[in-house]
Formats: structure tokens, sequence, C-alpha cells
């Protein structure tokens, strides 16, 4: 098997300093495809340097897998990362053109360290390793390491939604920018929908040759073969870590503290694209519309601070500060507190204790590429007392979970009373609803695993490039 030279723009933060509800999915996922393939995971160490220089600090983890970072310069964090990829690409791709900035400095920002990191990344890579590059920090590296003389395969994973042809092109240079993806030889998007949208722009705007059946694009004489795979969680490794002291202390803390009534828990990094102003919208409709029920729940929202240096999420830091000490104001007793806002992040041990003592999982996004705490909140659960999964119909885990409509609970996060409405529905279904729907979703969680994701897409790279 070729070994495997990772990119991404974020490598995983060691145990000891980092939290799992700060880092998002990318980092779990990646490290068990390393350890299954080994190699070597390349990326920025998240510091800054007065001058870049490309020199690398290698750290070889306890687990095996070896990373190698390099430092960025301030100007070069502000322009690609808090400016192109989280001001510009993400809004845009989680279709908040309202949010979106298009600077041309950012841009220019986003070429160069793309550029710094290929020169960087070059000497690592051997005559037969696969590449495999991720996110939307790192669109056109493919296209630096061919003009480089990288001629190896190359494969490029989309954690995000990919957004309609029409918003898409509000972007300046959208062209340039598709066509440099098309020097990867195969391109992995979370779900059909996200495919399709990137397979009807590659048609309508540059006119390439497209096959919706085998996602073949062909364009000035190059094939790219593009298709869906959906990330999953590491089942067997989330399996062990629920066994652990710090899972049951976890599960615990929290059931002593909520007493006799249900709690419903939310996980997201603090990012406007989760949903978590709309969803205290859903849960302040739910007290108005049944009040003697703030005795009955109590709402958990763990949200670690993100990006803090970008304004939209200062902003909605602060407005949910205000929504959440609303609900606060209006419904407490002197013994009760209806809504827990958290700003920190949690152990992954601690995490799956704390989705274990919940009775309702709340994921609503306003759009995400997959969200994988859906998953592990439901791998979590006792399957003798397994609770509701209320999600997001624009969760990209919506088409896998949804099981024909006996899944999730799905809902509109837009939509207060939708969500008022799957409130009620979760914290009174019966048992046996629970278990049915409960079985349904733990299949998928299992079977469409993170391994099954890595081996999927690593054979297709070996396949189409060949
Ligand atoms: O999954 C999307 C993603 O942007 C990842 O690329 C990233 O690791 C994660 O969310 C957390 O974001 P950030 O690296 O900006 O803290």
């Amino acid at each position: 098997m070729p070994r495997l030279v990772v990119i991404s723009n974020r490598v995983a933060v060691p145990k000891a300093r980092g939290v799992a509800g700060a880092q998002g999915g990318l980092a779990g996922a990646l490290n068990a495809a390393l350890k299954a393939n080994g190699g070597i995971w390349f990326g920025w160490s998240g510091q800054e340097t007065p001058d870049f220089s490309g020199s690398i600090n290698y750290v070889r983890s306890a687990d095996g897998v070896t990373t190698a970072t390099i430092d960025l310069e301030p100007q070069d964090i502000e322009e690609y990362y808090n400016g192109y990829a989280n001001s510009t690409l993400w809004p845009l791709f989680h279709y908040r053109i309202d949010l979106t900035k298009y600077e041309r400095e950012f841009g220019k920002g986003y070429e160069r360290v793309n550029e710094r990191f290929a020169e960087s990344v070059l000497p690592l890579i051997e005559h037969d390793d696969s590449v495999w590059v991720h996110d939307y920090h790192l669109l056109p590296l493919g296209e630096r390491l061919r003009s480089m003389g990288v001629s190896n395969k190359m494969g490029f994973f989309l954690h995000t939604p990919w957004p309609p042809a029409n918003l898409f092109v509000s972007l300046p240079y959208h062209e340039r920018l598709v066509r440099a993806m098309l020097h990867y030889d195969l391109l992995g998007f979370q779900t059909a929908v996200w495919l399709e949208s990137f397979l009807h722009y590659c048609g309508k705007e540059l006119g390439a040759d497209v096959d919706t059946e085998t996602g073949a694009i062909t364009l000035d004489g190059k094939t790219t073969i593009a298709r869906a795979y959906p990330i999953g969680i590491d089942f067997d490794y989330f399996t062990v870590m629920g066994k652990t002291d710090a899972a049951a202390q976890a599960e615990e803390r929290l059931l002593s503290s909520t007493r006799n009534r249900s709690a419903m828990i939310g996980v997201d990094r603090l990012d406007y694209s989760k949903g978590l102003p709309e969803r205290l919208d859903g849960i302040s409709r739910f007290f108005d519309r049944y009040p003697e029920r703030v005795r009955d729940l109590v709402f958990i929202q763990i949200a670690p601070p993100s990006r803090e240096d970008i304004g939209s999420y200062k902003d909605i830091r602060a407005l949910l500060e205000q929504k959440a000490g609303q609900i606060n104001g209006a419904c407490s007793e002197v013994d009760l507190v209806p809504v827990r806002y958290v700003n920190k992040g949690y152990s992954q041990e601690e995490l799956i204790g704390f989705y274990r003592a919940a009775r309702i999982g709340v994921v609503t996004p306003l759009r995400d590429g997959m969200n994988l705490v859906a998953k592990e909140y439901v791998a979590a659960q006792d399957p003798e007392n397994p609770g509701v999964l209320i999600l997001s119909r624009f969760a990209g885990a919506a088409e896998q979970l949804d099981c024909h409509g006996e899944g999730a609970v799905l809902v509109n996060p837009y939509s207060a009373d939708e969500m008022a409405h799957a409130i009620r529905v979760a914290l009174d279904m019966p048992l046996e609803e629970r278990k049915s729907r409960y079985h349904k979703m733990i299949v998928t969680v299992r079977e469409e695993n993170v391994h099954e994701w890595t081996a999927s897409f690593i054979a297709d790279l070996a396949g189409v490039a060949a």
C-alpha cells in the first residue's frame, strides 16, 4: 500500500494541549487514516513567526503518526486563515453570501500561503506516495504541486458543503479556483448534494464534459473524478473511550446535576453556521408554549470559541450570550436554570459521558458539510435506553441518519415552531420508538465509519489515476 502524505491546514492537536470539542471532525478522522496507512501529516502549526522560513517541526505521536508543521507570518494568518479561508470561502460555502468578504488582499494571501505550503511539503513527497489534501484552505495546492513537477496520485476532500453554482459565481476568479481543483485526480465531497452542485458548476460555467454517473469531469484533455464519500467516526475507538472511567464520571456528573429533568445537549464550535441563535429561539418557543415543562427539560450548550479574531464570530458570541440570558431571565426559578451555556471544550471521554446522560441530542446547523457530533451522539447511547437525535435537514448527516423518516427527528433549523415541536416529540417519545430509531441509525454510524471512508477514498485514488 502506498505511503500517505496528508496535507491540511490544521494537524491533530496532541491530547494534552487540546480538547476534542474544539477541533472539529477533521482532526480525529485524519489521525485514524494515518494510523491505518502510515505516512506523514503536513500542515500549519497554528503558531506565528515574524519571518516565514519554511523550516519544519517534526513530532512523532505516541500512536505512531508523524506530523510535520510550518509556522506562518502574521500577515499570512490574517489574509489566508482569517481572511480568504474563513471570511470568504467558509461563509460562501455555507450559503452565507451576506457574511462573505471579497478582499483582493485576502485572495493574494491565500495564493501566497498555498505556494508556501507547496514549497515546504515538496521535499517530503516520495516517488510512490499518495497525496491527500484536505479542505477549503488548500483548494489550489494540487495545481501548485503539479507546477513543481509532482506527478504522484493526488486526491482532495472537501469537508464543507459546496454551494450551488449561482452562489459560487459571486466569488471573483471562481473559474480559476475550480480549474486549479481539476489538477487533482480525485475530488471527494461529503454528500451527493454538494457533489451535484460541483458537477453542475463544472458543466455550466467551465463548459467541461461531465458524466454524472461516474463523476468524470473532462476539461482540456484531463479527466478528474468527483464522488461523494460521507465521512464517519472512528467507531471502535469511540466505543473504547465510552468504557473509560472518565466517561462514566462525566455521565454521572451530568445526571446528578440534572436530577429528575431530562437533559438536551448541543456540542458545536461557536460558529454562525451551527444555527445556535436559531436553536435558542426554538427552545424559547418551547418554553413559551409549554411553560410547565421548564421542570422537565434542561438545555446544555457546549460551544468552545472558534476563529475569535474574525468579526462575525465575535458577533455570534455576543448574540448567544444575550439569547441564553434572556431565556434564563424569563424562565428560571430559584431552584432551576433552563439553559446552561458553556464556552469551553471537553475531552472526548467526557463528551461521550455527557451524550449518554442526555435524553436528547440537538444538532441543528443552518448548513453543514457532514456534522460528526450527530454520529457521536448516536454512538454514545445506551442501546437499552437510547436518547433521541434532533437533526437539521441541512446537515450532511441528515442524508444518512434520516433512515427514511425512522431515524433522527429532522427539523428545519430556521423554524422555531418546528424546533419546539421536535423537542416535545423527543421528550415524550416512548422507549420502544427510541430504541427502534436508535437501531436504524447505529447501523450506519457503525458500518460507515472513518476506516471505511479512508479505505474507499484511497482505493478510488489508486484506481482513477492508474
Ligand atoms: O471541518 C471544517 C473545519 O474547518 C476543519 O477544516 C477544521 O479543522 C475545523 O473545522 C475547525 O476549524 P479551525 O481549524 O478553523 O479551528
